[in-house]
């Protein structure tokens, strides 16, 4: 009723957020490797880009390294679900570091088609956050095809050999809105740029955008839960401001709400980032319960069910020990 309208404060919860599928296969490789190999188990970056979860694999024996130089001869060596280039997996063979690669299936396809349209003689604009180690891992497929395309700078600087063969490829977590500015832009100085094959935005990011974007329209404050390097958290901030939130957040957990933050505010939205597990969110929840905002109401906008069966590698030597 109306009075319930304008009187009551309430929580929007964006369904789906936290955990996608990458990050779920990427976290249990790591933990079935502790159990079956036992620690020290070394991994190349942060296995997904969630402080706490790397704490707590931390405590379980998990060793994260820069590179896997840093690692000794002969270690088991887990590549983080962000990828890695074809040189990294050099350098772990070099040291006969026995690897399990926990590469989101939906980077590899990634780097397949850079594989794919290098071969064919493509420049591939490969629209991303430079740094991000993603990208560098895409990237590294053909270092000399690939231009990184990371705001208007890198478009003014792009250039191609042939019109018939440019394509632009992306990181997969990205803002679905963003980029197609980008691609227009791209477009605009090569107007025979081709699309990839299919989206290498993830269903992952864009569900949680298309959630939050509904989300953000209704509320007067958006929480995002998820660590600062951790891209797909970042834009869902960015995307709950574009659809009208007055203010948003990224928060690593509830100790990082600031209450002054609640001044005014009847409506907060909630949600996550896709390497966020959700005890995180729970404590958020239970922590708004506290200042009033005790009334969650989910807003779900899509159902996932996709699901990726452990790495290879992994799934030989489980299998081996019965
Ligand atoms: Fe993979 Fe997308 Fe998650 S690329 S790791 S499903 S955010």
């Amino acid at each position: 009723d109306l009075t319930d309208t304008f009187t009551s404060k309430k929580v929007l919860l964006a369904a789906p957020r936290g955990y996608c599928a990458g990050v779920d296969r990427a976290v249990i490789a790591v933990e079935k490797a502790l159990d079956h190999y036992g620690a020290p188990v070394y991994v190349r970056k942060q296995i997904v880009h969630n402080k706490h979860v790397v704490a707590s694999l931390e405590k379980r024996g998990a060793i994260f390294v820069e590179e896997v130089d840093e690692a000794p001869e002969g270690c088991i060596m887990v590549f983080s679900a962000h990828g890695v280039s074809p040189a990294v997996v050099e350098a772990a063979q070099a040291r006969n570091q026995q690897t399990i690669d926990a590469t989101c299936p939906l980077v590899t396809k990634v780097h397949r088609e850079v594989q794919r349209f290098d071969k064919e003689g493509y420049d591939i604009l490969l629209v991303g956050h430079e740094g991000h180690e993603e990208v560098e891992g895409t990237a590294g497929e053909a270092p000399h095809a690939v231009q990184l395309i990371d705001g208007e700078k890198d478009i003014a600087k792009a250039k191609i050999k042939d019109p018939s063969k440019v394509i632009w490829l992306s990181q997969t977590t990205l803002s679905v809105d963003e980029t197609m500015e980008t691609v227009i832009k791209l477009r605009e100085k090569f107007p025979t740029l081709q699309n990839p094959p299919s989206d290498d935005i993830c269903y992952a990011t864009q569900n949680r955008q298309v959630a939050i974007k509904k989300v953000g329209a209704e509320s007067d404050l958006v929480i995002v839960v998820g660590s600062a390097n951790s891209s797909n958290t970042v834009r869902l901030v960015e995307v709950a401001l574009e659809a009208g939130a007055k203010a948003a957040y990224r928060v690593d957990d509830y100790h990082e709400i600031d209450d002054a933050w609640f001044e005014g505010v009847k409506t907060v939205g909630v949600s996550s980032g896709a390497s966020v597990p959700e005890d995180l969110v729970s404590d958020v929840l239970d922590y708004l319960a506290t200042k009033d905002f005790g009334d969650v109401r989910t807003v779900t906008t899509a159902e996932e069910d996709v699901q990726f069966s452990l790495p290879k590698e992994l799934r030989k030597d489980l299998k081996a020990a019965g």
